[in-house]
């Protein structure tokens, strides 16, 4: 029995067409009833929403209606009337139900309750099913095609920067190796590591960010993006960090620190738009969600706005901006600071912001996104444009209520005796980049850029609390299941 009008539940229950012959595939979310008549609920992933599925309970076989059972896969053909009961516009009436595939409620997972986030992780293969898992990864995709969308519309061309690659673009060093070569055979025989003979003839690495390539891209496309996974061996097990996650990298031509902001507040803005015009439902069932959660946490640390209300208020008000030094003076002089609360205690200039001050300043002061600019050369990339200052760079932060930093960019360094210098003092192999030196030799010019971590865009727009649970299958230390 094929889906002869291939319709989604979605576009069934949107339509509410009173159609006398369909077919509908789609997972069994419940089912209920008595010895006349049965009402399935079927989802398909296309809507939150669940189609409701009535039958005479009669006129099935036993084995058809013994293994109509949560989870299992089923094909319904029948006509969709009004519905009699509430709750739903209209209903199918089944005439045929092919089982496609059983689940014995005995051994499958989900059951229609309640189940912790956790659980769900270690049930990263079936989670797509339940209503949060589905709503989270809608949105994501609505994300993903907003960011397209956006940069399109502007007139930016997407650019695959490579994965593999020989640089490392933060100059952290938190990479992961690639190689071909039998490195522990080399460490029984106690052999010096010869990365010639490894496989592209260099040590390379996953890249962390693809930056420095857009940046080529950018001093002859003019305006460009990359958008792609990115991968980090920090040991942060945190609820915001992942190994491999995705960014969003625009480099712009011509533009400087003040356009650079501008850009990335609209950009987040018509994205945050997107979602809220075409993902309303998620939204609310999120919304609630976020609401039946937070009931179980302190009355102080629940959040002010709800979900939909808090991704409005984005939308609807300017970010604030602060420059380093100023946010240093504010952090020095807070309570948390003089009563010694921070677990880094902020003495003055050159201090690094870590996710307590940054929260500090985005939930308790300013209670709005925030970007912070002009930090302290030390404690940001080789890359960043240097301010007439010496000391400061044309950096920016952006932060978010709940997240923290979302966004971080600069202005980039275009004078090749400032950045060669620059490189020097940072320790950056300069002959590994010589392709990155020479834009600045052949016709430089001024260009800023920023890197958005997707997944913390869908944590805020989702409400969802762990980075873990906005990306489909999450690697972090120790993990890497599925
Ligand atoms: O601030 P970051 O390290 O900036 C860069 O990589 C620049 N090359 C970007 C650019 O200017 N083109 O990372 C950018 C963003 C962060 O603000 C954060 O949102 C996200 O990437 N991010 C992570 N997200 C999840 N897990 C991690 N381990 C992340 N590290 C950074
Ligand atoms: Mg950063």
């Amino acid at each position: 029995m094929l889906n002869k009008q291939n319709m989604t539940i979605k576009q069934i229950l949107n339509n509410s067409v009173i159609n006398n012959n369909l077919v509908v595939n789609g997972w069994v979310k419940n089912k209920r009833g008595s010895k006349n008549v049965t009402f399935i609920s079927l989802n398909d992933g296309s809507t939150i929403k669940n189609l409701q599925v009535v039958l005479d309970s009669q006129a099935f076989c036993e084995e058809t209606m013994k293994n109509i059972t949560t989870g299992c896969c089923i094909s319904v053909e029948g006509a969709l009337n009004a519905s009699k009961g509430s709750g739903q516009a209209v209903e199918l009436t089944a005439n045929n139900i092919i089982i496609i595939g059983t689940a014995d409620s005995k051994d499958y997972p989900l059951q229609p309750k309640k189940h912790s986030l956790e659980f769900l992780r270690e049930k990263a293969h079936l989670r797509f099913r339940t209503n949060t898992f589905s709503a989270v990864f809608r949105i994501r995709h609505a994300l993903s095609y907003s960011i397209h969308k956006f940069f399109h519309e502007k007139g930016f061309f997407n650019i695959h920067t490579p994965i593999i690659t020989s640089a490392d673009a933060e100059g952290a060093g938190e990479t992961f190796q690639v190689t071909t070569l039998r490195l522990s055979q080399l460490v029984k025989k106690n052999e010096s590591i010869d990365y010639k003979k490894d496989f592209f003839g260099a040590k390379t690495n996953l890249t962390v960010s693809g930056q420095l390539e857009a940046e080529l891209a950018a001093l002859g496309l003019g305006k460009v993006y990359t958008f792609g996974p990115t991968f980090r061996a920090e040991n942060s097990n945190t609820s915001r960090h992942l190994s491999e996650f995705w960014m969003i990298e625009p480099e712009v031509a011509f533009a400087n620190l003040d356009d650079n902001m501008l850009l990335a507040e609209e950009f987040l803005k018509y994205c945050i738009s997107y979602c809220l015009e075409n993902n309303k439902e998620d939204l609310l069932f999120l919304d609630e969600r976020m609401k039946d959660e937070e009931k179980n946490i302190k009355k102080e640390l629940r959040s002010e706005l709800g979900l939909i209300e808090r991704l409005e208020f984005v939308v609807k008000n300017n970010f604030h901006k602060i420059k380093y030094r100023d946010a240093i003076e504010i952090l020095k002089n807070c309570k948390p600071n003089k009563k010694k609360k921070f677990k880094h205690l902020i003495s003055g200039f050159g201090n690094d912001l870590q996710s307590e001050h940054e929260r500090y300043l985005v939930e308790k002061k300013y209670k709005k996104p925030l970007i912070i600019t002009d930090y302290p050369k030390n404690i940001k990339a080789f890359y960043m444009k240097l301010n007439s200052d010496n000391e400061t760079v044309r950096a920016m932060d952006i932060l978010f209520p709940s997240i923290g930093e979302i966004v971080g960019g600069s202005q980039r360094e275009d004078c090749f005796d400032v950045l060669s210098q620059r490189m020097d003092e940072m320790s950056v192999c300069k002959k590994e980049l010589w392709w990155y030196l020479e834009t600045r030799k052949f016709g430089t010019c001024p260009h800023s850029g920023f890197g958005l971590g997707f997944e913390r865009l869908v944590m805020y727009v989702t409400g969802m609390k762990n980075i873990r649970d906005v990306i489909p299958f999450p690697r972090t230390p120790q993990n890497a299941s599925f």
